[in-house]
């Protein structure tokens, strides 16, 4: 079984919908995967009470807890490998909303199996406030990517993208919701996809 660990810092609604996919689609079954613990570094999280009512396990880690980022992301790692004790294959490490920026150490610890999704469609607009860069920037499109992480913030080998369109003067946050509704469809998608590729 193929264990997928989730980060989240927030309301989890991407990984709600990750849970809600594995479940209806029975990934466990279909792509023996399940997901095996979510990691928040924030304890008012609400995606975690989310995790909890689906059975999953979790875990918090208050990043202000540590003297430094190294530290922060060593402790990710253990709790990782904690919830992935005993698998065969190592853990497939899903970005959720997780607001932390990841040391070098920790993304090569994790290559080719660490995922984020971002709110724009990359390389534009990597960062924040990415709705109303888009808005200010004129642009008629915006959308989410799916995307491997690598060393550099928001970079990395894009899986998938989401497409919406921006309607005239709406506001960022109308624009992000109707941009993270799509999400919740292109998350789940691009991950079964990446676990079907021969040796992922
Ligand atoms: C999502 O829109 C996600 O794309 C974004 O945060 C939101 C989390 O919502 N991620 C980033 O901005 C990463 N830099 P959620 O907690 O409800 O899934």
């Amino acid at each position: 079984m193929r264990n997928i660990v989730v980060l989240i810092s927030g309301s989890g609604s991407n990984m709600a919908a990750i849970l809600r996919a594995a479940q209806q689609e029975d990934w466990s079954v279909t792509l023996g995967a399940r997901v095996a613990g979510v990691i928040s570094n924030r304890a008012d999280a609400g995606g975690l009470a989310l995790a909890r009512q689906a059975g999953v396990a979790t875990a918090v880690l208050d990043h202000r807890a540590f003297a430094s980022r190294e530290a922060f992301d060593e402790a990710l790692g253990r709790q990782i490998a904690q919830f992935d004790a005993g698998a065969a294959v190592p853990a497939l490490v899903i970005l959720a909303g997780f607001m932390r920026i990841l040391t070098p150490g920790f993304v090569a610890a994790h290559a080719g199996r660490l995922l984020n999704i971002h709110p724009s469609l990359l390389p534009a607009f990597p960062g924040l406030h990415t709705h109303q860069r888009a808005i200010d920037a004129g642009c008629h499109i915006a959308g989410a990517t799916v995307h491997e992480v690598t060393a550099e913030l928001d970079h990395g080998p894009i899986l998938g993208q989401a497409v919406v369109p921006v309607l005239p003067g709406e506001s960022a946050d109308r624009l992000a919701a109707r941009v993270l509704a799509q999400e919740h469809l292109l998350y789940p998608r691009a991950i079964k996809a990446f676990l079907r590729r021969p040796g992922a």
